[in-house]
């Protein structure tokens, strides 16, 4: 079983996230695409950013970790949750923006082509994609959880397949430039 799919690390999660949230990428997300778009987000997790989003946007919440889901469904009884896992996005529904943060760097390279493919499949012409990622280039394991970092030249390579890349910047999320964002434009 995965690591977000156990209650006590769920716990951890949620406790170790207190205070952090998406701000900064909202913003950044908010001067590309328009307020009351609709956005998928992935890997919403606690859904802080959820929130955040739905102040802006018609926005849906979507996780592969059932627990995550559950907890969601009775914290936002009113919002709109999907069970999906970042790799496949087995859906026929299509949105016009895509938003994670921190959630890609859990994927193998492979399975983050992979994403990156079907994330274009499913946004609109010249839907916009927004995603966070751990800034360095090094490969980590934490309790059996892969953590993927980034540079900016890997990002751009990855991406520019099937997307205008618009901004690749470094942020602070607890130590300064710890963090990489990506904002594109499908082609
Ligand atoms: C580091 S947490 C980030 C959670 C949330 N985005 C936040 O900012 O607090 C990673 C999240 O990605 C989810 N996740 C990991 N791999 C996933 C996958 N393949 N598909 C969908 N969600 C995934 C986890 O269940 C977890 O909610």
């Amino acid at each position: 079983m995965s690591y977000y799919h156990q209650e006590k690390n769920i716990e951890e999660y949620i406790q170790m996230a207190k205070g952090y949230n998406g701000q900064k990428l909202i913003t950044e997300l908010l001067k590309h695409l328009p307020q009351d778009s609709r956005v998928l987000e992935i890997g919403m997790g606690p859904g802080t950013d959820l929130t955040i989003l739905g102040q802006h946007y018609k926005v849906t919440g979507s996780d592969y970790s059932e627990m995550f889901l559950n907890r969601c469904r009775k914290t936002y009884s009113n919002a709109d949750l999907l069970v999906l896992d970042a790799v496949t996005l087995e859906t026929d529904l299509k949105y016009q923006g895509i938003y994670s943060n921190k959630v890609l760097l859990h994927l193998t390279h492979e399975e983050l082509k992979k994403s990156i493919k079907r994330q274009a499949e499913v946004l609109d012409p010249l839907g916009i994609i927004c995603h966070s990622f751990w800034w360095g280039n090094k490969e980590e394991i934490y309790n059996g959880l892969r953590f993927i970092y980034y540079a900016e030249n890997q990002l751009r390579t990855l991406f520019m397949d099937s997307f205008d890349i618009i901004t690749i910047r470094k942020y602070q999320e607890i130590e300064p430039d710890d963090s990489l964002f990506i904002i594109a434009r499908k082609r």
